[in-house]
Formats: structure tokens, C-alpha cells, sequence
């Protein structure tokens, strides 16, 4: 039954969607007025209706929801890069994790539905507000945001960590600091949009003797099912290359 405060995604027609939660108020949408205190006590996949007959189906969020929906501050991680740091990282429910930048905390917010515990470092003060406030909507008690340069705090972190996650700008001058706090066998996992930031960390990692190094770039294609029929959307968007180093 869903609950007074619940976070809940209501889908309509033509593909619309709004992410809101259940509280005593109005949601003002192009298709009518939807009262949102009476979805409470109903079951996820209910049809409510609102004030024009229009329907909506009361869905719970899940993370790619978050990813669509919270506020964003910068360029978030996208989830076919997410998915292949999980992957091959292998990340678990005993894992704590070390992760910069938060950013609007997507990366962390996934990371912290498997993870025991996430720790990610944020420079921005306004940042780090949003990315709490984030990481609030999602119902996760496991992560910490705290605010900091990484390339500073992590001299005085001690781990260890099972995985560490940077998508921030000076991700090689971690790279030394990150071998220290990982446990052995533990992965570092970098993310950079630029072949001359990606280049630095291939050099940082080498340098610090790291084991089973790769560098991948993963290549999303959607299909596009048109009327003169069907092929490889045309557009081609770059997000960042990945490198992975084992300690
Ligand atoms: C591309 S965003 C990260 C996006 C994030 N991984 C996500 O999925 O939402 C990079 C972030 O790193 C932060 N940043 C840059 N340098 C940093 C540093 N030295 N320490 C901590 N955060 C840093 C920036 O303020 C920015 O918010």
C-alpha cells in the first residue's frame, strides 16, 4: 500500500510522467488536476483520474526514475557507463565505496543501491546540498555527501575501500592517494569525456603499479523503428571514456 510521503511516478498518456509524492496538495498538470492526498493507501499500479477524466497510473520509482526526475547540477553519468562500472568492478551488497565528484549524486545513488556504504566528495557547497537532497528522495540511508576538494581529503582517508569511483577533472592526481585507501584486489574506476584527462589517468595508474588496466569507451546505438524502416539512430552522442586499474 503506498504511504503518506511516498515517492511515487505517475505515468499518462503519450508518454507523459511526473515524479512526485503523496501529500496533502494539488499537482497542477497539462492534462488536469491531480489530488495526490488520495493516493494514499492505494496499491502501485492503481489508475487515479484527474479533475478532466484523464488517467494516471501510480507507479513506485526505481533508480533509472531518479536519474530521469531528481534536480541535475552538471552533466550526470549516464547509465550505460554506470552499468559497465558496476559490472566490471563487480560491485556488492558488502562493498564501501570511495566516489568523486557527486555531482548531482547519480553515480552514488546507484552505487548505493548495492553498496554497504558510499562516502562521495563534492567541491561545490550548492552541489552537495542538492545532491543530499537527492540522495533523500531516493531513500538511502547508506550514502554520505560530503563537501570537499577530493584531491585533499582523501591524504587523510584511510579505508579501506573496496571500489573507488572519480568523475571529476583532476581524477589523476588521486590516482596515488586511491591506491593506498583501496584494499588489495579492489578496483579504481575513472571517468573522463577527454582523450588528454584520460591519457593523464592511463599514465597516473601505470605509474603506480596498478594490475589489469583498460581503458573501454561503451558505445550505446538506440534503434529507431520509422516509417521507411528500421536502423541505428543517426545521432551520435559521445558521454567519456572509462578506465578500470586493480590494486
Ligand atoms: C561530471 S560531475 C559528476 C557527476 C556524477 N558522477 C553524477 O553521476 O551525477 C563532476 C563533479 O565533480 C566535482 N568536482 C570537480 N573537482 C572536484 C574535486 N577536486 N573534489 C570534489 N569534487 C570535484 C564538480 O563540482 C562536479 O560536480
Amino acid at each position: 500500500m503506498i504511504a503518506q510521503g511516498e515517492y511515487i511516478l505517475l505515468k499518462a498518456e503519450g508518454g507523459r510522467e511526473y515524479f512526485t509524492s503523496v501529500r496533502d496538495e494539488k499537482l497542477h498538470t497539462d492534462l488536469g488536476i491531480v489530488d495526490l492526498k488520495n493516493i494514499e493507501g492505494l496499491e502501485w499500479g492503481a489508475i487515479v483520474y484527474s479533475h478532466l477524466g484523464k488517467e494516471f497510473k501510480v507507479l513506485k520509482p526505481r533508480t533509472p526514475d531518479f536519474f530521469k526526475h531528481i534536480k541535475r547540477t552538471g552533466a550526470p553519468m549516464m547509465p550505460k557507463d554506470i552499468g559497465t562500472i558496476i559490472s566490471y568492478t563487480g560491485v556488492c551488497p558488502d562493498d564501501t565505496i570511495l566516489d568523486a565528484g557527486t555531482g548531482s549524486g547519480v553515480l552514488a545513488i546507484y552505487l548505493g543501491t548495492i553498496a554497504k556504504k558510499v562516502i562521495t566528495y563534492e567541491a561545490n557547497e550548492h552541489f552537495v546540498n542538492v545532491a543530499r537532497k537527492n540522495v533523500d528522495k531516493a531513500g538511502l540511508k547508506n550514502i554520505e555527501v560530503r563537501h570537499g576538494n577530493i584531491v585533499e581529503e582523501i591524504k587523510s582517508l584511510e579505508g579501506p575501500f573496496d571500489v573507488v569511483t572519480l568523475d571529476m577533472q583532476e581524477a589523476a592526481k588521486v590516482v596515488h592517494d586511491a591506491k593506498r585507501v583501496l584494499m588489495n584486489g579492489g578496483f579504481l574506476a575513472t571517468y573522463s569525456p577527454f582523450f588528454e584527462q584520460t591519457s593523464e589517468i592511463r599514465a597516473a595508474v601505470e605509474r603506480e603499479g596498478f594490475n589489469d588496466i583498460i581503458t573501454v569507451l561503451i558505445n550505446e546505438h538506440e534503434l529507431e523503428f520509422g516509417e521507411r524502416g528500421t536502423r541505428p539512430s543517426t545521432r551520435v552522442g559521445h558521454t567519456g571514456f572509462l578506465t578500470f586499474a586493480r590494486k
